[in-house]
């Protein structure tokens, strides 16, 4: 920690706010065992290449042969075209959600989304994005394959005067209003599945992030979903003046900046921290959702549904009980603590 403190003295704003925008990326929670262990379960696996094929034209649609290392030691060979609920794919990959991608790169989401069509390969947008939904839409096209990843909100943000939730916010009666608000806008904007993340009702506790006081969502970046959402920027009143369709946070952030123009009663600074805030207690409230829940999706999505974060087979047959399209196994990688590496979760019992 010292360490860190000391470059953090020494390298320039740029590569501050730069190392910052790495740790949130790169750095893990907790005490880094879930990444270790991730890392080791991907290193027991091998590509192994069976010899006098013809391999002059590749693509990744033809023959996979995956060997499972150490247990059994089971070569499997699988021919595999990948179609995902009707829909045929050059590959069987997919641009994870991966929020605040303008902490990164001053095109955010528009360069991915971008790039995602121009080689065929889904692209699921995050709640936590830079850009509103019409406008990562828009970048990804009209011949773009794109997937929505919903963070499933449970309550009404705060009043506006308040930073933190009181006790007397937890009790408020739930909402699904802007949840709705935003199905609708992915549904009118081509996106085609639903991605419902269940591992980050609360948000993990990440050391260097916490160090560095880096959280973007608290100087308006990564809410712009919400900000441009009508229905929340309706219950945030008029003093924010509405949806923001085309805001585009400025690159690179700069939190310190930002917080001195907060404490030196900078109203739009002002601002963006109110709606980050009230954002944040909508998407990761600390209130869990619940498998009975599912229905209101089910209502709500005309569509495939796929639940982000399933780790057991009881959780998949679960899944599979309440009519779910799709799960994806995963511990969220770095951004969790704890859970089991996805390589590790026998397939086998499905
Ligand atoms: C910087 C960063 C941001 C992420 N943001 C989101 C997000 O907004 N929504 C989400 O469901 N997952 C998010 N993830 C998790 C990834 O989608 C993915 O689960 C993780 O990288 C691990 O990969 P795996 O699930 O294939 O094991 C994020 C990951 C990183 C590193």
């Amino acid at each position: 920690m010292r360490l860190r403190r000391l470059v953090y003295r020494i390298i320039s704003i740029d590569e501050r706010s730069s190392l910052a925008a790495y740790m949130y990326v790169f750095g893990s929670a907790g005490t880094g065992s879930t990444y270790r262990n991730n890392l080791e379960a991907l290193q027991q696996w091998r590509i192994i290449p069976r010899m006098l094929r013809d391999a002059t034209h590749r693509n990744l649609d033809v023959i996979i042969t995956a060997v499972t290392l150490p247990a059994n030691r089971v070569a499997a060979d699988c021919a595999s075209q990948t179609t995902l609920f009707g829909v045929k794919l050059p590959s069987p990959i997919l641009i994870a959600p991966v929020g605040v991608q303008g902490i990164l790169h001053k095109d955010g989401e528009i360069a991915t989304a971008t790039a995602a069509a121009d080689v065929g390969v889904p692209f699921i947008m995050s709640t936590a994005a830079t850009r509103s939904i019409e406008a990562v839409a828009k970048a990804n096209g009209d011949g773009g394959q794109r997937w929505y990843q919903l963070y499933w909100y449970v309550l009404p943000p705060p009043a506006r005067h308040m930073t933190f939730l009181h006790a007397s916010e937890l009790t408020r009666p739930r909402t699904n209003e802007v949840t709705l608000s935003i199905l609708r806008r992915a549904k009118a904007a081509g996106f085609t599945a639903l991605v419902v993340t269940l591992d980050t009702f609360l948000v993990g506790w990440r050391p260097h992030d916490l160090d560095a006081a880096y959280l973007p969502f608290t100087a308006g970046v990564g809410i712009q979903v919400g900000t441009s959402d009508p229905v929340f920027m309706e219950r945030m009143g008029s003093l924010y003046g509405g949806p923001r369709p085309n805001e585009c946070p400025a690159f690179p952030l700069d939190l310190e900046a930002f917080r001195a123009r907060l404490a030196a009663g900078d109203e739009q600074a002002r601002a963006a921290f109110t709606l980050g805030t009230a954002w944040l207690h909508e998407g990761n409230s600390g209130h869990f959702r619940s498998w009975t829940d599912l229905a209101f999706l089910r209502q709500n999505w005309d569509g495939p549904i796929v639940l982000k974060g399933i780790q057991t087979v009881q959780d998949a047959h679960a899944a599979m009980n309440f009519h779910v399209d799709g799960i994806i196994v995963s511990n969220h990688g770095t951004s969790a603590h704890g859970g089991e590496s996805p390589l590790c979760v026998n397939p086998e019992p499905l």
